[in-house]
């Protein structure tokens, strides 16, 4: 690493005046962003994207997923590609920088190792993930590009193949399109993502930078709690088959058995879909969106059964019936021991303090773990906010991810 690669820095003001521009698409007005994936707020993102990415004169890609990225191609045509990037899509009503600050960073590394002469061994691409949030499939575009997805993924997503449709027909993509998005390891150098802590760890400790250890798994199910519609106000208490108690007595259970018995992993059940769902009638049928994660594959297989026996056992307790529906699981992934590396000795010459931290968040680097080295930082999110508009990280910080980001890629691109 010569002196002058360490002295290289990106341009703060430049990425602050892109990250403005893109935060007031899909804008709200309590300073978030909505912009679930392939959303009318989502798909326009995307277009000033490309326009931005042309503007700048880098040529611009987009696959069979729908995955966009900017190119910066080295002098060798079959040299491998490191992928920098993150995702423009929002959770609903979400915050600002997660996944937009990923894509963002990623741009400026290209945009400061461009103008500054820089040849590298890899070609380097800033990519746009497809759904990383899980609105629809969840790790979508990364998946794709691994050559993970399946026809399963596609025929059965968490967030319904009535939307999913939508949004692939509203993105021009097609089930056939997205499987076609795989690309062949030998193809790729690595993936490094910057993102925001989305807790209160590196707040807490006044840390700059958090170097990532390993990414969470997820697993989701629809459980259907099935009782009997009836009337609510003639209906004695006694007779009534209510499967609303069913699915909270399962969401209260689930917490104290997970904080008793599962001290490494979080369960979460973020959605309850009452039918027919009215004031005057006892609730015929909830469907629960239960989520689980952890960053161990052996404690997930416990987790899972003693989770679904806790359904069936809530269920019985209320003469309800169960019925359970596997919507898709993320695997846990380690991150690369030599990307970690390379993020210590960035933070070292650029004097931030950094921590290992596991991510109990899921990201897109956890699709492409198998197949290349990944690796992620992290900067701190003030308050630990994050999936909401309170989201916020300050921008020296952004800045500070950002330069170590850039300083990992010409590490890891020259080597
Ligand atoms: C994505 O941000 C997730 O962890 O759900
Ligand atoms: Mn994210
Ligand atoms: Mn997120």
């Amino acid at each position: 690493m010569t002196q002058a690669f360490s002295s290289l820095r990106i341009n703060a003001d430049r990425m602050l005046d892109s990250f403005n521009q893109l935060a007031l698409i899909g804008g709200t007005a309590d300073s978030g962003v909505d912009r679930p994936s392939f959303s009318e707020a989502h798909l326009a993102a995307r277009a000033w994207l490309r326009r931005h990415i042309e503007a700048n004169g880098f040529e611009f890609r987009t696959d069979g997923a729908g995955n966009h990225s900017a190119i910066l191609s080295c002098d060798d045509s079959s040299a491998p590609t490191l992928i920098l990037g993150s995702h423009l899509d929002s959770v609903p009503n979400g915050g600002r920088f997660d996944g937009a600050l990923g894509v963002m960073a990623a741009l400026e590394v290209l945009k400061t190792v461009r103008e500054n002469g820089i040849k590298l061994k890899v070609q380097l691409e800033a990519m746009d993930f497809t759904d990383e949030e899980g609105t629809l499939v969840g790790l979508l575009g990364s998946a794709a590009l691994a050559g993970h997805l399946s026809k399963e993924n596609l025929e059965k997503p968490r967030g319904g193949r009535e939307r999913l449709l939508e949004g692939m027909a509203r993105a021009g993509l097609s089930d056939v399109s997205m499987l076609s998005a795989a690309r062949k390891r030998e193809t790729l150098a690595g993936y490094l993502e910057l993102h925001i802590e989305q807790g209160k760890r590196l707040e807490r400790s006044g840390t700059d930078i958090g170097i990532v250890t390993a990414i969470v798994g997820i697993w989701s199910y629809k459980l259907s709690f099935i009782g009997k519609a009836d009337h609510a106000g003639s209906t004695t208490m006694e007779d009534r088959r209510d499967a609303s108690l069913g699915a909270s007595a399962f969401a209260l259970a689930a917490r104290e058995m997970v904080m008793r018995d599962f001290p490494n992993s979080v369960v979460n059940v973020g959605k309850m879909d009452f039918v027919p769902g009215a004031f005057n009638i006892v609730p015929a049928q909830v469907d629960a969106a239960l989520e689980f994660r952890s960053p161990d594959d052996e404690e997930f297989k416990r987790l899972d059964k003693a989770l679904l026996e806790l359904a069936r056992s809530e269920a019985a307790r209320f003469g309800l019936e169960l019925q359970t529906e596997f919507l898709g699981k993320h695997l846990p992934s380690l991150m690369d021991a030599d990307v970690r590396g390379a993020f210590v000795d960035s933070c070292d010459v650029l004097g931030l303090s950094h921590m290992p931290l596991p991510s109990g968040a899921g990201h897109d680097g956890q699709s492409l773990a198998d197949l290349c080295p990944v690796g992620m930082i992290f900067v701190p999110s003030v308050d630990g906010a994050s999936h909401s508009p309170r989201e916020f990280t300050k921008w020296e910080d952004c800045v500070n991810g950002a330069n170590v980001l850039l300083q990992a890629a010409l590490r890891l691109g020259n080597g």
